[in-house]
């Protein structure tokens, strides 16, 4: 599970909303992961991913259009950082997992968990400081 912590925040109040809603979606997989009582779990699981994939792109794009605005620097590294993720995102075929690969599925949350937790730390504070900074 993944708490939000104040030291994620970049300051740019649509971001860091975004970033929160993220990380909700997220959890939502690991409660259902760790939910040994859900039936049809697998199915929900890949439907959360599916939504996280999706507000992922919606995110991705609104940040980017922030960075284009305040002409920040990095933005083409920054756009690039977002494309390699989503890339591997999207090469995990999901439907081939069956309910007995929890550890795969844990695997791949956890990638995701720490991807994204890494990216606002390292990357979307920099874009936060230039967007204030217009
Ligand atoms: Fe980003």
């Amino acid at each position: 599970m993944l708490q939000w912590k104040e030291e994620y925040e970049v300051g740019v109040v649509e971001i860091d909303e975004q970033h929160q809603k993220l990380i909700d979606i997220a959890n939502r997989v690991y409660e259902l992961m760790r939910n040994e009582l859900a039936l049809d779990k697998y199915d929900q699981i890949v439907e959360i991913l599916q939504e996280l994939k999706e507000y992922t792109v919606y995110h991705f794009h609104f940040e980017e259009g922030l960075m284009q605005k305040a002409r920040y620097k990095k933005r083409f590294s920054h756009k690039i950082l977002h494309q390699e993720f989503l890339a591997q995102v999207e090469a995990v075929d999901l439907s081939a997992v069956d309910e007995n690969q929890d550890a795969y599925l844990i695997q791949i949350m956890d990638f995701i968990a720490n991807w994204l937790i890494d990216h606002i730390v390292g990357e979307d504070k920099k874009v936060g400081k230039s967007v204030r900074a217009q």
